[in-house]
């Protein structure tokens, strides 16, 4: 599996444990920065590791900032991306059940390292439930295609 990484200035610490613990795990891991502890702006390093996502170049993304709001913004605006902040085990679990999350954002400041590994480790390996939860994810990527949903 190829997991896609990113990350500022707020969450590069975050963002190296997670890349070793991915690579430890066996998984590919290709990180899209920021390399230092030099303040960056978050859009750029989550757009970057949500698109390799959105191309189809890597399975899933784990992307870091000071709280995850910002990169789960941004990586949001990337068509094809589903990301979603999580901040417990049953939102990382539900995500990937649910809405087919193919990228989790996770904040630093929010988070310890060790829940945020076990956040990975669920979301990396809970399937999708497809069935309702399919025309669900249809209609978001309906509003990504300009459709007006109606109630
Ligand atoms: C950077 O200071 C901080 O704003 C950023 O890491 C992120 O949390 C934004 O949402």
């Amino acid at each position: 599996m190829k997991i896609a990484l990113g990350a500022d200035h707020g969450a590069f610490e975050l963002k190296e444990a997670l890349k070793q613990y991915v690579e430890e795990k066996g998984m590919e891991a290709v990180d899209f920065g920021c390399f230092s502890k030099e303040s960056v702006d978050y859009p750029k390093y989550a757009y970057a590791a949500a698109s390799a996502v959105a191309e189809g170049a890597c399975d899933f993304g784990i992307i870091c900032c000071t709280t995850g709001l910002g990169v789960s913004m941004a990586a949001n605006k990337v068509k094809g991306v589903r990301a979603a902040v999580c901040t417990n085990e049953m939102l990382a679990e539900m995500t990937r059940r649910h809405n087919n999350a193919n990228v989790i954002c996770l904040g630093q400041n929010v988070v310890s390292e060790e829940l945020a590994k076990k956040m990975v480790d669920i979301f990396l390996s809970t399937e999708f439930e497809g069935g309702r939860h399919q025309r669900r994810v249809d209609l978001l990527t309906d509003i990504e295609n300009g459709v007006r949903l109606q109630p």
